[in-house]
């Protein structure tokens, strides 16, 4: 039996690991911790909370995910992304924790075109991406026992995402405009929640970096017309170029990721990005 300490338990990935440990079973015990239980970018709590809990391991959900925000907002991105990491990858190194940090595929510039392996080179584009690689690299010196994994696109039906905010623009418009010029991979929340306790309850896999999405390949338009397609939404819906839709912070524009190391690793088989947005669509009922 294993001792977990989840943090940014609130967010919509530490959501599904919390229903997933009371609706699957587990014989494991979790400890959700939200932002308000547990700052990490305070290393006195951090250190603190390790010491009093003895984990066998943590997985950090917690982040700065407004990517558009922390272009004007460095200070604060850096505070949770890359001290937050730091903190909790020091705090694990001294209490022999062994930590599952999860990343971003916007570590990637996205000039690529075929998905990206794990040793590829990494040259994020903006704030958020850069933090989160810093990041990285925070967990890497500091925890001996470390899981970087590199996911994209998460959506779910808890807190905010892509998924949601279509849902709701289709209740409250007509027509929308949707970039199409940006390819990456949709992934549900929840099968990454899986794939993580997944990691926990096999024997040690190498320690390292692996990617993990849905299968299967989209463009934001694209996932905007399965959600309306599978949801009935009748919305008109039109693809439009990433420069004719200006945002603060750039975005790759591929950022398909390889899996083969993880799918080795633990022999799994990843569902397709429309299967699970079924899933995901069905549990907002
Ligand atoms: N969302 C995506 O599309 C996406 C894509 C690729 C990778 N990722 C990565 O996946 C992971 C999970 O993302 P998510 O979508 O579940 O994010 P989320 O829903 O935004 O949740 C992040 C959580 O982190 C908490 N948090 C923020 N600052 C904190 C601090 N100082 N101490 C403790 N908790 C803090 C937030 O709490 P408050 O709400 O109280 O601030 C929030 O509950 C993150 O590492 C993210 O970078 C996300």
């Amino acid at each position: 039996m294993s001792k977990i300490l989840v943090t940014g338990a609130n967010g919509q990935l530490g959501q599904c690991i919390k229903e997933l440990a009371l609706t699957k079973g587990t014989k494991n015990t979790y400890i959700f911790k939200s932002s308000a239980d547990l700052n990490i970018t305070e290393y006195a709590q951090v250190i603190a909370e390790f010491m009093l809990g003895q984990f066998d391991f943590c997985i950090n959900c917690a982040a700065y995910t407004n990517v558009d925000k922390a272009e004007s907002d460095l200070d604060n991105a850096t505070n949770v992304n890359v001290i937050g990491a730091k903190n909790l990858a020091t705090a694990c190194g001294k209490t022999n924790t062994t930590l599952l940090h999860i990343s971003t595929d916007f570590v990637f510039d996205g000039t690529k075109d075929s998905p990206y392996v794990e040793t590829d080179i990494t040259s994020a584009l903006g704030v958020y991406g850069q933090t989160k690689l810093l990041g990285e690299n925070e967990v890497i010196k500091n925890a001996p026992k470390y899981y970087i994994i590199r996911t994209s696109w998460l959506y779910s039906e808890y807190a905010h995402n892509f998924m949601k905010t279509m849902i709701r623009l289709a209740n409250e418009r007509d027509a929308l405009s949707v970039v199409s010029d940006q390819t990456g991979t949709p992934t549900y929340a929840k099968d990454l929640a899986e794939v993580l306790m997944h990691i926990i309850n096999t024997n040690p896999i190498a320690y390292g970096i692996y990617h993990y999405s849905n299968e299967g390949i989209a463009t934001w338009f694209d996932f905007a017309k399965a959600i309306f397609e599978i949801n009935n939404n009748t919305i008109n819906l039109s693809p439009i170029a990433t420069e004719a839709y200006p945002l603060p912070a750039k975005r790759p524009k591929y950022s398909v990721m390889d899996k083969s190391k993880i799918k080795q690793a633990l022999q799994i088989k990843i569902p397709d990005w429309k299967e699970s947005l079924k899933s995901a669509i069905k549990a907002l009922d």
